[in-house]
């Protein structure tokens, strides 16, 4: 099904430090964004995967990159767009949207009662992926909603300039974060469809069979 195509996938939530042995994360726990790497994998694909700190192994057959912050991650990413014609991409990590704006090279001390960190917006990873004129890949992102999991996702799927996007309710219990199990909403600009609830495994192999149907149909701009 995905045999001869090239995927780049980020995975994993991203560490943006403070001082050496501190740092702002969140609780994306990979699996997902491994899950869909490995059954690409499996169908056939050259799977590439950057992953922010996880507790996995890296799946069989695929090569993995290990990254910390988003800035990290970002430029992984586009040293792999540049050194590979990549035809899909798909970003399922939960990149942290601030940084602190400034690291402190060695532990920091405490001292007043108070203490305000200022944080700098972070490189969106996925809309500059969508963003390229050369090469541009199919470009796929998750959304992670609360409410309104459509409009919202709809909404992203439009300012990103995606091809399309995963919306998933991370407010249900016992999906999302964490999880063994999701249900997501596959949304293009034309189409919603709804995947149902799944284990993460059997829900990638529905996610990419979704995605190659629409792969089919799309041709990246190789011209130099
Ligand atoms: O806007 P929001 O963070 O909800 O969008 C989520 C999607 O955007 C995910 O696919 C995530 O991987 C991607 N993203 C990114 N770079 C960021 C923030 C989010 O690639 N800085």
């Amino acid at each position: 099904m995905l045999s001869n195509r090239k995927i780049l996938i980020t995975a994993g939530p991203t560490w943006e430090a403070i001082d050496p042995v501190r740092g702002i994360t969140n609780h994306s726990s990979g699996k997902m964004g491994y899950a869909i790497a490995e059954k690409a994998f499996r169908l056939g694909a050259d799977v590439k995967l950057v992953s922010g700190p996880v507790c996995l192994s890296p799946p069989a057959g695929v090569e993995t990159i290990q990254v910390l912050s988003a800035q990290d991650m970002y430029d992984a990413v586009h040293r792999q767009l540049e050194a590979h014609n990549i035809d899909l991409f798909i970003g399922v990590a939960a990149v942290a949207d601030y940084r602190p704006a400034s690291v402190h090279s060695q532990k920091f001390k405490k001292s007043s009662t108070e203490l305000t960190l200022k944080l700098v917006r972070n490189p969106d990873i996925v809309t500059s992926v969508a963003a390229l004129e050369k090469g541009r890949p199919y470009t796929v992102a998750f959304a992670a909603e609360t409410e309104n999991l459509q409009a919202y996702a709809f909404k992203k799927l439009v300012n990103k300039k995606l091809d399309m996007i995963i919306a998933n309710d991370v407010s249900k219990l016992g999906t999302g974060f964490g999880t063994e199990q999701n249900q997501v909403l596959m949304i293009t600009h034309e189409q919603t469809l709804d995947s149902g609830r799944q284990d993460k495994s059997e829900l990638a192999n529905t996610i990419l069979l979704h995605i190659s149907k629409h792969l089919e149909t799309y041709e990246p701009d190789r011209t130099s």
